[in-house]
C-alpha cells in the first residue's frame, strides 16, 4: 500500500515491495545528503543549495500529468493512478551533470516506454516533449529577474521516441526506496541515464507526442552549448570545458574518466548508428 500524501513534500515516505532491477549499476551509491542538498533545478534558483532550502514550497498534491498530441489516448493523469498503475523498480544509474560532476543515484521508478504505449502513439508520433510546472507564486527562480536566470519557462524537454521508448528510460518518482523529495524533482521526473542530467526534467505536468522535434530549454537558451541530444560523450567538449573527465560528488578522489554514453554504449549506441555525433550533440 502507498501511503497517503500530504499537500506538500512526498520525501520521507516509503514506497513498499520494489522490484529490484537487473539495470543497476553496483558502483557505490551517492549519499542521500549528496543527492538532496546539491541539485540543478533553476526554478528554485541557479545555486547548487536553493532547491532544497526552497523547494518545499511547490505544492505537489493535487497533480496531475497531462498526455495529449499524436495518440490514439490522450488522457490525464493523476499521480496517485501513475503510481499505483505501473510497476515501480529501483534503478540504480549514474548521472552525469553537463557540468562535469556525477552521482550515482538509486532511483525508484517505472518503465517510460510502458507508460508511453498506453496512450496508443500514433505513426506520426516521432518525439514527445514533457514540461515542468509553472507556478512563480511558488517557484522563485520563474519569477523574472530574480537569481539572474532568464530561462523561457516553462521548463522543456524533449525525446525522439524510440529514445523514449529503449528500457533504460524511465519516469522517476522516488529515490532511495522513498518518494522523490521536491528538489529532484517531485512527484515525477525524467531520467534518461546515458544523456547529460538537462535532460531529466524535473516535476512534469505534460507530455506531448509530436511530429516535429521539439526545442528543449537549454537548447533555446544557448544553441552552440546544448543541442537536442544531450548524450554523454567524452569526446565533444561543452565550447567552455572539456567533458573527458568528471567529479562524483561525495568522493574524496580526483576525477575520474567519463565513458561514451555515461557507460550505457552497449545497450544504446545503437540508437545513433550512422549520426554524426559532434554535429548532433
Ligand atoms: N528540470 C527542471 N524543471 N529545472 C531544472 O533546472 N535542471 C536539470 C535537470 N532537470 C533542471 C531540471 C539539470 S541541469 C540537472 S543536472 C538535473 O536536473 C539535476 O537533477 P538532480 O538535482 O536530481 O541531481
Amino acid at each position: 500500500m502507498l501511503a497517503l500524501s500530504t499537500q506538500s513534500a512526498d520525501a520521507a515516505v516509503k514506497f513498499e515491495n520494489i522490484a529490484k532491477s537487473s539495470l543497476s549499476t553496483n558502483e557505490e551509491q551517492t549519499d542521500y545528503d549528496d543527492v538532496t542538498t546539491y541539485n540543478n533545478f533553476y526554478e528554485f534558483g541557479t545555486d547548487k543549495r536553493s532547491p532544497a532550502k526552497l523547494a518545499h514550497r511547490m505544492t505537489t498534491r493535487p497533480w496531475t500529468v497531462e498526455v495529449s498530441g499524436e495518440c490514439e489516448k490522450p488522457k490525464t493523469w493523476n499521480i496517485e493512478d501513475i503510481l499505483t498503475g505501473f510497476q515501480l523498480e529501483e534503478r540504480i544509474y549514474r548521472h552525469r551533470c553537463v557540468e562535469a560532476w556525477s552521482m550515482v543515484i538509486p532511483w525508484v521508478g517505472f518503465s517510460l516506454g510502458d507508460f508511453l504505449k498506453v496512450h496508443q502513439p500514433t505513426s506520426k508520433a516521432k518525439y514527445i516533449e514533457m514540461r515542468t510546472l509553472y507556478r512563480p507564486e511558488e517557484m522563485e527562480g520563474q519569477k523574472s529577474g530574480l537569481f539572474g536566470s532568464s530561462l523561457n519557462w516553462p521548463y522543456r524537454e524533449g525525446l525522439r521516441i524510440d529514445e523514449a521508448m529503449h528500457p533504460l528510460a524511465i519516469f522517476a518518482v522516488g529515490l532511495y526506496g522513498e518518494h522523490m523529495p521536491n528538489q529532484n524533482g517531485a512527484p515525477i521526473r525524467l531520467v534518461v541515464p546515458w544523456k547529460y542530467g538537462f535532460k531529466g526534467i524535473k516535476s512534469i505536468v505534460s507530455v506531448q507526442f509530436m511530429e516535429e522535434q521539439p526545442l528543449n530549454t537549454w537548447q533555446e537558451q544557448a544553441s552552440r552549448e546544448y543541442g537536442f541530444y544531450a548524450n554523454v560523450n567524452p569526446y565533444v567538449d561543452h565550447p567552455r570545458w572539456s567533458q573527458a573527465s568528471e567529479r562524483r560528488v561525495g568522493t574524496l578522489f580526483g576525477r575520474e574518466p567519463t565513458l561514451m554514453f555515461n557507460g550505457y554504449e552497449e545497450q544504446v549506441a545503437s540508437l545513433y548508428s550512422g549520426m554524426d555525433l559532434t554535429v548532433h550533440f
